[in-house]
């Protein structure tokens, strides 16, 4: 079976898809972390992130692997484990960016699609049940109010020793939301048949119990 679960950054997604993944013994896909790997090359090379000429040159010299397990997923840019380095407010902004370009996302996409060809997975992202997976037997959008998102990855920052206030969070994460949903390219919005969960006051577990219910009827 392929699971997808879509929503805006900050709204519990990767916790669930991580712990769903588990509970089933699936493998886990993080594809925002391959965005971000991207987006860290270009910085990296000093490229413009919004530059799709700059960012798509950039491409074929990259060497990107995700080693994905049911723990979360090891990120690899060019033999060099970067999962930690991703994380950064500044490394998000530019995985906005480039994600906008068609070069970028057709090159992941494929990545993606490879990664979930033998099924047993639970993909998380953007994108993951209305282009990558589009057959997919399951589809959840999980979303969240704006400022319960950003208090969450505000105390997630602030818990790994970055200095940023709540406020720049919460400003950030409305430019990010505005560049996810508003880009031409598969922008961040439900697939038809998925089912939405806003997890605003909800515990992680209640989410995940009512997401394995849906899933068993499905089994
Ligand atoms: O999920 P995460 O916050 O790690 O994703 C980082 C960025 O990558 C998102 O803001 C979005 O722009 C992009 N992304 C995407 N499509 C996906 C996953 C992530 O465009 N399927």
């Amino acid at each position: 079976m392929v699971i997808t679960i879509d929503g805006p950054s900050g709204a519990g997604k990767s916790t669930v898809a991580r712990l769903l993944a588990q509970r089933l013994g699936y493998t886990y896909l993080d594809t925002g972390a391959m965005y971000r790997a991207v987006g860290l090359a270009a910085l990296r090379v000093g490229i413009d992130p919004g530059s799709q000429e700059a960012v798509s040159s950039i491409l074929d010299g990259l060497r990107l692997e995700l080693r994905p397990g049911q723990q979360g997923a090891a990120v690899f840019l060019n033999g060099e484990d970067v999962t930690n380095q991703i994380r950064t407010p500044e490394v998000s902004l530019a995985a906005s960016k480039v994600s906008a370009h068609p070069q970028v996302r057709a090159y992941l996409t494929e990545l993606q699609r490879q990664m979930g060809q033998k099924g047993g997975i639970v993909a998380e992202g953007r994108d993951t049940g209305t282009v990558v997976f589009p057959e997919a037997e399951a589809k959840f959008f999980i979303t969240a109010s704006d400022e319960e998102r950003a208090r969450r990855r505000w105390l997630e920052l602030k818990q790994r020793g970055e200095e940023i206030s709540y406020e720049e969070v919460l400003r950030q994460q409305r430019l990010r939301d505005k560049n996810d949903s508003c880009r031409r390219l598969a922008p961040l919005k439900p697939a038809p048949e998925a089912v939405i969960i806003d997890t605003t006051g909800l515990k992680i577990e209640e989410v995940l119990e009512q997401i394995l219910r849906l899933i068993e009827e499905k089994i």
